[in-house]
């Protein structure tokens, strides 16, 4: 288990009987305790602009930002494989912005991957990355920086036309070298053949248990960012309403005089 992960480790569990797991992380207290748990990739992801600044999608999240957050869980992640969300307007305008960014992540923030949203549109970067040392991991399905283009948070890929283009993306990328996918809330069968076709592991969210790995977004399965509930999330912990009880009897403590007491006191 203390074994460091890194890219080799993530593509060789393709094919194994090790499912790899994910789950983000914004902060070096989060960071260090999926880490600590044994998680094998932590993401920074820019889901932080939803979960932790409160925006209603992806699309506000800067480079900046996202250098704050993934420092910060640098900080707490020993362990585990480090991937950094390039965040939308870091990639898209030109390959040599594009480049710039990831290797801000690398040299910055400590990043050891970064994760890109897109499929043929993206392979000429992803390929420049690669070729410079800076490992890839791809996105494909419903990728949030999208979303007005898709008007909404609907499962994709779910005609034939849709389906097969899903399965071109997922293949130009791995050729373009990706050392892994994250498939996002695509219909199970499809995310099926995708992990059967393609020689490099998918990490599903949203995209059933044929994935060599699967993704969560940690507010959303502690329950602590409990605004929406979509189909595939699992809640291991209720933490928001831990949270409220726990600031109700702080509340109640402080204005009826019982803390702090006599022990608490110096
Ligand atoms: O931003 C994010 O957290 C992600 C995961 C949900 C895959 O992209």
């Amino acid at each position: 288990m203390t074994k460091k992960v890194t890219t080799k480790t993530i593509r060789s569990w393709k094919g194994s009987d090790h499912k790899i797991t994910s789950l983000t992380a914004y902060d070096a207290t989060f960071g260090k305790l999926v880490d600590s748990a044994g998680i094998d990739v932590v993401l920074v992801g820019d889901s932080a602009g939803n979960v932790f600044a409160g925006h209603d999608t992806t699309i506000p999240m800067t480079m900046d930002q996202m250098i704050y957050h993934v420092s910060s869980v640098r900080r707490g992640v020993s362990r585990a494989l480090l991937v950094a969300d390039m965040p939308f307007g870091s990639y898209q305008s030109s390959d040599e912005k594009g480049m710039e960014n990831a290797i801000r992540f690398m040299k910055e923030a400590g990043a050891e991957a970064v994760k890109l949203e897109g499929g043929k549109r993206i392979t000429g970067l992803v390929k420049k990355l690669t070729e410079s040392g800076i490992p890839v991991m791809g996105h494909l399905g419903l990728t949030p920086q999208s979303i007005n283009e898709f008007g909404g948070y609907h499962t994709q890929a779910t005609s034939e036309i849709t389906a097969e283009r899903l399965i071109d993306d997922a293949q130009a990328l791995q050729h373009a070298g990706v050392f892994s996918l994250v498939l996002e809330k695509i219909p199970a069968a499809l995310a099926k053949k995708v992990t059967e076709t393609i020689s490099i592991p998918t990490i599903g969210i949203g995209a059933g248990p044929a994935c060599d790995g699967q993704v969560l977004v940690i507010y959303d399965m502690l329950g602590l960012y409990d605004e929406i509930e979509p189909k595939f999330l699992r809640r291991y912990a209720n933490l928001a309403d831990d949270v409220r009880s726990a600031l109700g009897r702080y509340i109640d403590d402080v204005q009826s005089g019982d803390f702090p007491n006599e022990d608490e006191s110096y």
